[in-house]
């Protein structure tokens, strides 16, 4: 059994995991927008990570007989200026991310639940890695610049990203 303070935390982290979710499906449908369909791929695919990331922590609350109470989701940006200035938002939104997750920790450590604590260290590993993969497409997107035919390239690669379910555990 979980405790009350614990299961709102983690309620509050699946709302959060579903924003993410929604805020990559505004990304999706502006690139989509302005004919950029591998970014829009690699944002389709970023959408089923963070619901996947949202049902991890469910199935774990609810594995831990905990209520799971499903919220409503705050409306995300619709707008950006370019493929880097969303992205931008996208690394800027992962590190709010991660220190969420930190917080998260914070409590389970608070609450004494070791077995939780344990739990999370997958959502740490995988911001590390989220936060990563978009500082590299930032990277890369600054140094273009204003090439178009370099931002097609970048296109084509993320053309290529597949949707792998995690195993979360
Ligand atoms: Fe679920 Fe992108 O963090």
């Amino acid at each position: 059994m979980i405790s009350e303070k614990m299961a709102a935390a983690f309620n509050k982290q699946i709302k959060d995991e579903m924003y993410s979710s929604n805020l990559y499906l505004s990304m999706v449908a502006y690139f989509e927008e302005i004919g950029l369909k591998g970014f829009a791929n690699w944002m389709r695919v970023q959408v089923q990570e963070e619901t996947a990331h949202a049902m991890g922590l469910f199935d774990y609350l609810l594995s831990r007989d905990g209520r799971v109470i499903v919220d409503a989701i705050d409306k995300p940006a619709y707008e950006w200026s370019s493929a880097l200035d969303c992205f931008e938002a996208v690394y800027k939104h992962e590190q709010l991310v991660t220190s969420l997750i930190n917080n998260l920790i914070d409590v389970a450590e608070q609450e004494k639940d070791r077995a939780a604590v344990s739990f999370l260290q997958w959502y740490l590993k995988e911001q590390v890695e989220e936060e990563a993969n978009c500082s590299e497409i930032c990277a890369k997107l600054r140094l273009i610049g204003d090439d178009k035919h370099a931002l097609l390239l970048i296109d084509s690669e993320l053309a290529t990203r597949t949707f792998v379910a995690p195993t979360i555990a």
